[in-house]
């Protein structure tokens, strides 16, 4: 089957894939249910991790019942957008009864306005820049319908400029932060899920409102480590029809690493891209434990 990179159209200002561009009144008029539940992110930042992780304390860490639930589409796909040939987003969402784990990667202002009124459960996973560009330049390698990724110097250029797709990573971040208390927003960093998982399932969960076992919770907790995960043909995205994904360029889960950008950029790149990112974040003062 033939595949297409899709261009980039800006909307609002932010460059977003044809796909969604062309249709984006529609995105914009989807109506969520109060019970569902928005995961967003820019991407790269630990979404497929959170979606396993929300996926599992919703089914008491039962991996069977996953899969079987709550429709044949995994949640992976119940995304506002999905490029073709993946099913359009919305029409699987609106085949699918709420609750549904529902991802996203529009920035804030661009979310359909039916998530804050209906007061929905949202989880935003942010994670720092650095390594939140690596991982985003492999993806644009083996995801052949993101536009192409050119070479790496002027790639670390486009997303300090917010010119991949998606928009710009500071404006995402800063975006959910600035909207997290009035809209009851739980902000996660994928730094600390690292660093500790179980305290960030434990706080999931609470943000949930429910209250699983210590066993259950260990259970999660294994089920959703990288090794695990990486295994898992339900989260390794093997599951994507070809050719959307080309795997033998670059896994879908790849590394799983807090400091990879050290094998990536030169102390040159990290000195530029660094006094940028100061500049550009200087009006928020956002946790991040690395930010440069
Ligand atoms: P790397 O490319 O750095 O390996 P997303 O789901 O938002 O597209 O993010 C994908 C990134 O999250 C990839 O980063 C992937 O390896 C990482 N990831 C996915 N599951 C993970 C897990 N269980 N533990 C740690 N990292 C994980």
């Amino acid at each position: 089957a033939s595949i297409t990179r899709f261009p980039l159209i800006r909307v609002r200002g932010v460059p977003l894939m044809s796909y969604i561009a062309n249709n984006f009144d529609s995105v914009w008029d989807f109506r969520p249910d109060p019970s569902d539940i928005l995961i967003a992110t820019y991407p790269k930042a630990g979404t497929t991790w959170t979606q396993e992780i929300v996926d599992l304390l919703r089914h008491n860490g039962d991996a069977e019942a996953c899969k079987q639930a709550p429709t044949p589409v995994r949640s992976p796909f119940l995304e506002i957008s999905s490029p073709p040939p993946i099913p359009s987003g919305l029409d699987l969402l609106n085949k699918t009864d709420p609750p549904r784990i529902i991802k996203t990667h529009l920035p804030f202002q661009m979310v359909p306005r039916g998530f804050w009124e209906n007061k929905c459960k949202t989880i935003y996973v942010a994670r720092n820049p650095k390594d939140n560009l690596v991982s985003y330049y492999y993806f644009d390698q083996m995801n052949m319908t993101q536009p192409e990724p050119g070479p790496w110097e002027g790639y670390i250029h486009k997303f300090m400029r917010g010119e991949l797709s998606w928009g710009s990573w500071y404006d995402h971040v800063k975006g959910y932060w600035l909207e997290r208390e009035k809209n009851n927003i739980l902000y996660l960093f994928y730094e600390d899920m690292k660093e500790n998982p179980r305290r960030e399932v434990e706080r999931i969960m609470r943000y949930l409102d429910l209250d699983l076992s210590d066993e259950v919770l260990s259970r999660i907790v294994e089920l959703t480590s990288f090794k695990n995960m990486k295994e898992n043909p339900m989260t390794n995205y093997s599951c994507v029809p070809a050719p959307v994904f080309d795997l033998s360029v670059s896994a879908f889960m790849r590394k799983g690493e807090v400091g990879d950008w050290t094998n990536h950029f030169t102390p040159e790149q990290t000195k530029m891209f660094d006094e940028d990112c100061e500049k550009q974040m200087r009006d928020v003062n956002i946790p991040f434990r690395s930010l440069i």
